[in-house]
């Protein structure tokens, strides 16, 4: 089959994405275009002001994809985009520009579920290194601030099919990232800042015992998981009502209104600047929830690994990008016998590429969405 080149438009929360992937294994372009500065002023992302950044960045991010890949309208093949989960109106935006596109360039549209893209952020880039040796099944763990679920994924043929076999009860891991650095008065995003600061204090200084969630899922609509294979939960609401209680006990909030305060002033702050605004205990407190985190994040997906027999593990989202979770899941993984798969940090985090790469099996199988789709803010997969 000649090569198939297609157009990947992404934009369910802050990020504006276009890309240009060439059968589903090579990237000839990924632009994203961040709103973090226009949301950090309110410490998460506003959806009303999400969807206003996306209608303006949309039209020039797909250009200059298409510049970069060398490629213009009409010499793609197909143009894939995020139908959901995500904000209605951010994924809005970019649904109603790919159909437009599609009718009138009379191309196919292909609609991709984000969370299915995440997992092949993973196998895109494999294969973009030339690794076709990937052993199934694969259990992935697609964690980031809106999700902390556990999928086994199989290919089938051209297609790839799925099953959850653990998610979040409450917060997803990067939320807890994002509220835990906001109520320390950290800014926005948390996760890289706590990830930059955590390697200055003592993760073993505050102990925070996760809850062990293992039992069957009796809310309402948890139907779907009531088979008697072992589901693995996350629950991530309960550390970030500890960290704010020791903050409490230790009557860290003064120290904390000072920070966030001097940390509004400067446009750009360096590690430096946070350093410099960070006393030792607040280090301690970073670097132990970090800690906490990762261990539970570890913990679950190595279990749910065994208890799935599977052959390889991904770790995929925005908090695949933490250097202690990519060092201890390489470590502790290797040494229960499971390969482990990450992608590069540009492809954790939201982008357009992964979109254009999941469409490329849905291509091949002529999976084309009708004009008629829209947005699902709660999609599941
Ligand atoms: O996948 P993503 O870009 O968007 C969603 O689909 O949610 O993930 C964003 C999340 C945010 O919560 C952010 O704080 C977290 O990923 N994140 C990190 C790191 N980089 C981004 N969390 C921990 N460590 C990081 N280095
Ligand atoms: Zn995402």
């Amino acid at each position: 089959m000649a090569d198939v080149c297609i157009l990947g438009i992404e934009s369910s929360c802050d990020e504006t994405g276009a890309a240009v992937v060439r059968s589903g294994e090579k990237i000839e372009s990924n632009v994203v275009a961040s709103q973090i500065a226009l949301h950090a002023p309110y410490g998460g992302v506003v959806p009303e002001l999400a969807s206003r950044e996306h209608l303006r960045a949309i039209q020039p991010v797909v250009r200059q994809a298409l510049d970069q890949a060398k490629q213009s309208y009409e010499s793609i093949d197909a143009l894939a985009v995020t139908q959901g989960p995500g904000l209605a109106g951010a994924l809005l935006v970019g649904i109603s520009y790919a159909k437009a596109l599609a009718f009138a360039l009379d191309k196919p549209l292909i609609a991709v579920n984000h969370l299915e893209g995440h997992i092949h952020a993973v196998l895109l880039e494999e294969r973009q290194k030339g690794n076709r040796e990937l052993n199934f099944p694969v259990l992935a763990l697609v964690v980031s601030g809106g999700h902390t679920h556990l999928y086994l994924a199989e290919q089938l043929e051209q297609s790839w099919a799925y099953r959850n076999v653990g998610h979040t009860r409450d917060d997803a891991a990067g939320e807890a990232f994002d509220k835990v650095a906001k109520l320390l008065g950290l800014g926005y995003p948390g996760g890289p800042i706590i990830d930059k600061l955590s390697a200055f204090g003592d993760p073993l200084a505050v102990k925070f015992p996760l809850s062990q969630i293992k039992h069957r899922d009796r809310r309402k609509g948890a139907a779907e998981h009531n088979d008697q294979r072992p589901h693995f939960d996350f629950s991530y609401s309960g550390i970030k009502t500890a960290v704010l209680r020791y903050v409490e006990a230790h009557a860290m909030l003064p120290q904390i209104a000072s920070r966030r305060a001097a940390l509004e002033r400067i446009s750009k702050p360096t590690l430096e600047d946070y350093r410099s605004l960070l006393d030792q205990q607040t280090l301690d407190l970073v670097a132990s929830f970090q800690r906490a985190v990762v261990n539970d994040l570890i913990a679950k997906t190595l279990a749910a690994a065994d208890a799935y027999e599977v052959s390889t593990l991904f770790v995929t989202g925005g908090v695949a990008a933490n250097g202690e979770l990519r060092t201890r899941f390489e470590s502790d993984a290797a040494s229960q016998g499971f390969p482990v798969f990450f992608p590069s940090r540009p492809l954790s985090t939201d982008n357009a590429a992964m979109i254009a790469a999941a469409a490329y099996p849905k291509f091949l199988a002529r999976d084309f969405a009708d004009m008629h789709f829209s947005a699902e803010a709660g999609m599941g997969l």
